[in-house]
């Protein structure tokens, strides 16, 4: 096993999704006549875990960690470089053709940007329908416009809105007829990719609330990325900190937020806002030095070192695995959960609420 290869979760028996050593690496090539290849953009490198049936895993990390690439591979519209993805047991990255749609068919994306992922020029009938265009067994001709009212209802849209634009919708009416679109051809899972992070705030928790609805609905796996971990906390039953195309710290949602042993989550979650005033005084700061480096040339050892306060010698020459650190091994604690630092220590960032 390669120390990132631990799965985030022994609990889901019979994942329904199942994620080994996932790798996507971009060739970089270099100028002139001949293009020849220089080196790869590491996007994502190693990164394993298991969805259940029903279940959220929330994923998230800073900008450019590899999470929409994560996304991509998973619904198929990249192939990984190497590394599995197995749906119901059956690793999907050797299909094609007829096999891989068949598939396909079952994971479904929602993306970021309601605003550039809905064509302009099409009406929301259009628009939430299109999926039965390539998957004509769901929804027989005759029978697509009643189901497309259906979906838009289950969205909390008015039907009677399936001759209108886009345009004609605010940004959290858009990203539901995205979920809608998503929802077409009665998926087990979605992978939404940021979906509430273009909304106003005020936005957020409803579209948030609604996914949260039809998960319980429709029995839906999600893998919910976000690069701020105040949004998944909710609605993700465990949660997988990226970092450099790599997992650092996994755990269900109370491991990472009261019990987080890896100083990059701490980090995040130093910067996640706290509602109530007297314990957002409490609450440690803990700023980050530096960029991300870049995933083309990521730093030897453990990749988050350049930016970590505890760094020492070794973090420059051994890959931290992705295990339960050694000092929580024994314990009952809630600390105990896989985290990819040599030195993880357990630090409380944000305070309990009401706690003195
Ligand atoms: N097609 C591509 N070719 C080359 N490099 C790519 C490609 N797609 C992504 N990358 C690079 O891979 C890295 C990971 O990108 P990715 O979009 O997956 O990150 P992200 O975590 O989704 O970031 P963000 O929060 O900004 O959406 C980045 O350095 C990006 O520039
Ligand atoms: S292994 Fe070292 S550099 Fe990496 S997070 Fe732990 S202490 Fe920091
Ligand atoms: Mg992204």
């Amino acid at each position: 096993m390669t120390p990132t290869s631990a799965p985030l979760s022994e609990r889901a028996a019979e994942p329904v999704l199942e994620v080994r050593d996932l790798v996507k690496h971009y060739p970089l090539t270099g100028g002139g006549l001949i293009r020849r290849r220089t080196g790869a953009v590491r996007a994502v490198d190693g990164v394993s875990f298991r969805l259940g049936a029903g279940e959220t895993l929330g994923v998230v990390g800073e900008s450019g960690c590899g999470k929409s690439t994560l996304a991509r591979l998973l619904v198929s519209l990249e192939r990984p470089t190497a590394g599995q993805i197995r749906y119901r047991g059956e690793d999907i990255t050797r299909l094609s053709g007829r096999a891989l749609k068949a598939v396909r068919r079952n994971i479904q994306m929602v993306f970021q940007d309601p605003y550039t992922s809905l064509n302009p020029r099409m009406t929301v009938g259009d628009i939430v329908g299109e999926p039965y265009e390539i998957h004509p067994e769901v929804a027989p001709r005759g029978d697509r416009r009643r189901r497309v009212r259906e979906l838009l209802e289950v969205v909390g849209l008015d039907p009677g809105h399936l001759n209108r634009y886009p345009h004609q919708f605010s940004g959290g009416q858009r990203q539901r007829i995205g979920i809608a679109r998503g929802l077409a051809l009665r998926p087990e899972i979605i992978v939404a990719d940021e979906p509430v992070s273009a909304l106003d705030v005020s936005v957020q928790a409803q579209v948030v609330n609604l996914l949260a609805g039809l998960q319980r609905r429709f029995g839906l796996a999600y893998v919910f990325i976000a690069h701020d971990l105040s949004v998944v906390r909710h609605i993700s039953d465990r949660i997988g900190v990226m970092y450099l195309g790599r997992t650092v710290e996994t755990g269900t949602d109370t491991q990472i937020y009261d019990h987080p042993t890896h100083p990059y989550t701490q980090a995040l979650l130093s910067a996640v806002p706290v509602p109530d005033p007297a314990a957002r005084d409490r609450r440690a700061r803990i700023l980050l030095s530096g960029d991300v480096p870049s995933p083309a040339d990521p730093p030897s050892g453990c990749r988050f070192r350049t930016r970590c306060w505890k760094a020492r010698e070794r973090c420059a020459v051994e890959v931290p695995a992705l295990a339960v650190p050694e000092a929580f091994r024994d314990g009952r604690t809630p600390a105990r959960h896989p985290s990819a630092c040599h030195f993880a220590e357990e630090r409380r960032v944000v305070p309990a609420e009401g706690a003195a």
